[in-house]
């Protein structure tokens, strides 16, 4: 059997200590790949992105799987996987798209190569003065605040003409405001999963009621999602916008404008949640794209 890694880390894996909320996606993950794997002869490995670099040993290729607490530690995280790749490993997403990626500026990239983007303003820091510019420039009443380097919704702020940030707030972080958009939590967040460029599945996300945060964390709940041409073509055309071939697996969440198109909000090709429930094909599929580059 050729060993895969399945990076993780200490919250996400089971086992030792408290482990976040959301690391339930990880069990799900790992129960729809790790079965899949081993019928093409691959033996699925969990690994701490941590552990010692001895820990690694005949392990051929890895997944960036659910480290879902780099993007505090960005240049530990990308230090690490140069030490992988050193070592003769083959890591997916490769560090280069890592640091492409890790960093949400990438959204400037697309645009500028054709895809339709969430419009954007980009910030080294924003306080409230800012976030009323944003509101007036953008012409809404509502916008959400969030980290270039981010992920989970995490530090993210939803502020409303009525409820801005106190005088002296300020976000204390290089950060990005988007107007918000209403079709999150009126109709959802839209994933499209791509194994090597080619659609694997779709993925409906909806917040809960009163939230607009589609993450399991927060409540959110995800549904089967076959896309309309259109709405495909255009989760397509971010692939194809991509600076570099398409990576393994990437997953493009998009969500609707009041124009009635889709709008990449995110292209996610370090540690996503693959949607297997959504995808029951997805650790076969996944497995032979491994092979073919084994
Ligand atoms: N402009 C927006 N309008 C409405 N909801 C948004 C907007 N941006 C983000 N959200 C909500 O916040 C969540 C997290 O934002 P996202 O850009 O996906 O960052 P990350 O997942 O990296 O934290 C989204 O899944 C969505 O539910
Ligand atoms: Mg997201």
């Amino acid at each position: 059997m050729t060993r895969i890694g399945f990076l993780a880390c200490a919250d996400t894996l089971p086992g030792a200590g408290e482990r976040r909320g959301d690391a339930f996606e990880h069990d799900i993950e790992v129960a729809a790949l790790r079965p899949a794997f081993a019928e093409l002869g691959l033996d699925l490995i969990e690994i701490d992105w941590r552990s010692p670099l001895a820990d690694f040993e005949g392990i051929a290729l890895v997944l960036l799987g659910t480290a879902w607490d780099y993007q505090d530690h960005p240049a530990e995280f990308l230090a690490r996987l140069d030490e992988l790749v050193a070592r003769g490993i083959a890591v997916h997403s490769p560090p280069d798209v890592v640091r492409w990626n890790i960093d949400k500026r990438y959204l400037q990239d697309l645009a500028s190569r054709g895809a339709v983007t969430v419009p954007t303003l980009w910030f080294d820091d924003v306080d409230r003065e800012g976030v009323l510019a944003a509101m007036e420039q953008f012409g809404t009443d509502r916008v959400v605040v969030k980290r270039q380097v981010g992920a989970g919704a995490l530090g993210q702020f939803s502020f409303k003409r009525d409820s801005l940030p106190d005088d002296g707030w300020n976000m204390g972080k290089p950060c990005m405001v988007q107007p918000f958009l209403a079709s999150v939590p009126e109709e959802g967040e839209y994933t499209f999963v791509f194994i090597d460029g080619a659609f694997s599945h779709g993925v409906l996300k909806r917040p809960a009621a009163g939230e607009y945060r589609i993450q399991s964390l927060y409540g959110g709940s995800e549904h089967d999602f076959a896309p309309s041409p259109t709405d495909l073509a255009t989760a397509q055309a971010v692939v194809a916008a991509l600076p570099f071939a398409a990576p393994l697996y990437c997953r493009i969440d998009m969500a609707r404008l009041p124009s009635g198109e889709l709008a990449v909000m995110e292209a996610e090709m370090i540690e996503p949640y693959l949607y297997p429930e959504q995808g029951p094909h997805l650790g076969e599929t996944l497995a032979k794209a491994i092979l073919a580059r084994l």
